[in-house]
């Protein structure tokens, strides 16, 4: 394929944006999650979406609950697939079951200040990290990792998120933050078919707009078997990219191996189309 696969938008007149498309700088701040079937490119994508935002002079703080490492590579941090330190968290007996918050006097925001990676142009970093332990109990970090997601920094930080692979984690409200969920899709039929379950993530009770990113796309006609595999609207297409395969092999995030590349060129468009209220014609 010649050039990146970008879909084409049409600019609507800035009075019919809404409300907080029109409130700029604030307005700039997005909440978005990355979600979709596994391997579908969520944590490339997610991470250079964060890394966009980050360049363009944006607080930004990327949040990864997959207790599987991805998110950081995208972004290039420091690789640690440490959760919240265990000083963090502390447990309490809640009727006879051990239960676990953030420790007193600790809120989320702070514990962002505190426990959060940072990385290039500032942007923070913080993860579910890995199980723990003979039984893999990773229960304190994820009890804690929950506060956080109720108690994120507001105004003027945007949020991106990375939710493992398949369904679980976004109807258990692990993306209860996001304004926009994209559904990374893949041209493929098991992928499509995530995406179409993903789809029901309208009808949550927040009633987030779900939209999808086609990834993986190797001709036009990939784009048109997304939006109609998913019945979603895709605002985004992201090309086969060879060079995020190589990426990828260096452990290099995708932004700094090809700055100018097919993945961040997509990803750019992708931010301008959130951010500027354009819709896909
Ligand atoms: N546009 C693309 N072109 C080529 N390869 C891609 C593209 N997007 C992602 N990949 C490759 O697909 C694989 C999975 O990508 P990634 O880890 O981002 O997916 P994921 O959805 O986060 O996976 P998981 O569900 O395991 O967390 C990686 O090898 C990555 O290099
Ligand atoms: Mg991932």
């Amino acid at each position: 394929m010649a050039g990146p696969a970008v879909v084409t938008a049409s600019r609507k007149p800035r009075s019919e944006l809404p409300a907080s498309i029109r409130l700029w700088p604030y307005a700039l701040a997005m909440r978005v999650a990355f979600v979709g079937k596994g391997g579908a490119g969520k944590s490339s994508l997610a991470g250079t979406f964060a890394r966009v935002l980050a360049d363009t002079g944006e607080r930004v703080l990327a949040l990864d609950s997959d207790p599987m490492p991805g998110l950081a590579f995208a972004l290039g941090v420091d690789r640690s697939d440490e959760g919240l330190p265990d000083e963090a968290v502390q447990g309490y007996d809640d009727n006879g079951r051990r239960r676990y918050r953030l420790r007193d006097g600790l809120t989320g925001t702070a514990a962002v200040e505190q426990y959060a990676v940072v990385g290039t142009n500032g942007v923070r970093f913080l993860q579910l990290g890995k199980a723990r332990g003979q039984r893999w109990n990773n229960a304190p970090q994820h009890f804690g990792f929950q506060h956080v997601l109720d108690d994120l920094p507001g105004d003027g930080w945007s949020i991106v998120g990375d939710l493992p692979g398949g369904t679980r984690q976004p109807f258990m409200t692990w993306g209860r933050y996001a304004q926009t969920f994209l559904v990374v899709v893949e041209p493929t039929p098991a992928s499509m078919l995530t995406g179409r379950r993903l789809a029901r993530l309208a009808t949550m009770p927040q009633a987030p707009r779900v939209v999808a990113v086609a990834n993986k796309i190797r001709e036009r006609g990939d784009i048109d078997r997304v939006r109609e595999g998913t019945g979603l609207s895709v605002i985004g297409a992201v090309p086969f990219d060879r060079e995020l395969v190589v990426a990828d092999r260096l452990a290099v995030a995708v932004l700094d191996h090809d700055p100018e590349g097919l993945t961040v060129t997509a990803v750019r468009s992708l931010v301008d189309v959130l951010r500027t209220g354009m819709e896909p014609s």
